[in-house]
């Protein structure tokens, strides 16, 4: 598997492993996490991506106690984790309304909630998630700068955030951010050209795509034409539809990192599979027509 630099030190796998969904499946015991975990080192997928939100607050304790019964596997892996949305679950059962906080008590107690839910020293990479309209600018970067230079994180970025939400908060800290995790998919292509992708393409930065496959909307009935050309371009290369959905992320020049959701363990060991499919530009466009609905003008 393809490893990326976000910054100097901190390599990425270019395939990402989502665990918002862990929760969701029927068997959440540590062996079988740990089953997932290794379907992807299994094909160098080294990169987990949590939130502490996932799974109504719970799932960073899953992947904890998956740590705890197997530690080798944390020097295998990286971990990137969420922060500042406070819904009324888990520990926030009280929140009277959904909010988010990126105050600096808010991300400090966040981090040490992290560490400690998923038995680790360090977090690889800490995003804010989601922009937050009373965000103080000084006192998020100063707050980030703090977790970073007490050695509780190595690296920081963002979430959903757009260029004004990105260069505000840039312009209150040293430490560089690294990403901006943001939707993009075949069902969700307007990043492409509306300058979410271009802003982080001109200062460098690659963008980490959540829910490539639209959180499974692709296999959905509506979208059976699109599903069709997808599955017209993997079986030249022996690879299935969701392998060609990255393959069309992958192929872009923004060096985009996918963060695949998926529970199943055969469909983990089939990732590296979006690596065989050669999407030149005019297979990218056809898939695109088929996203658009229609050509291009
Ligand atoms: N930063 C953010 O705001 C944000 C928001 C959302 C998500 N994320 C991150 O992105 C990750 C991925 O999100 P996601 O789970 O929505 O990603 P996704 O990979 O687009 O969707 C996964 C869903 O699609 C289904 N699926 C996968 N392959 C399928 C197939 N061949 N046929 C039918 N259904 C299929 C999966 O079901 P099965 O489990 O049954 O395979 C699962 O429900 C999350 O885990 C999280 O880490 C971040």
């Amino acid at each position: 598997m393809e490893r990326t630099t976000l910054a100097p030190g901190l390599d990425f796998s270019r395939i990402v492993y989502g665990m918002w969904r862990l929760g969701d499946d029927d068997d959440t015991s540590p062996a079988h996490v740990q089953a997932k975990v290794e379907a992807c080192l299994e094909q160098g997928i080294t990169t987990m991506d949590q939130a502490d939100i996932y799974g109504g607050y719970e799932a960073e304790a899953l992947f904890g106690a998956t740590l705890k019964a197997a530690p080798a596997l944390r020097e295998q892996v990286e971990i990137v984790t969420k922060c500042d949305i406070v819904a009324p679950a888990g520990i926030y059962a009280d929140a009277p309304v959904k909010y988010y906080d990126t105050s600096r008590q808010h991300v400090v107690t966040s981090v040490d909630n992290s560490l400690r839910l998923m038995n680790i020293d360090q977090i690889d990479l800490l995003l804010i998630h989601r922009p937050d309209p009373l965000m103080d600018h000084y006192e998020t970067g100063a707050a980030l700068d703090e977790v970073v230079g007490s050695g509780k994180v190595r690296a920081v970025g963002v979430s959903n955030f757009k260029l004004h939400d990105w260069t505000l908060l840039q312009s209150a800290m040293h430490t560089k951010l690294v990403t901006n995790q943001i939707e993009v998919s075949l069902l969700h292509h307007a990043p492409f050209t509306n300058g979410d992708i271009a802003f982080l393409q001109e200062r460098i930065i690659k963008p980490m795509a959540w829910s490539p496959l639209g959180g499974g909307a692709l296999f959905k009935s509506e979208n059976s034409a699109l599903r069709a050309a997808m599955k017209a371009v993997g079986d030249q290369y022996g690879a299935d539809e969701a392998a060609v959905a990255v393959a069309w992320l992958l192929a872009h020049p923004a060096g985009i990192l996918p963060v695949m959701g998926t529970n199943r363990i055969d469909r983990i060991k089939t990732f590296a599979d979006a690596l065989k499919v050669k999407m030149d530009r005019q297979t990218w466009f056809t898939l695109y027509t088929h996203a658009l609905g229609h050509e291009v003008p």
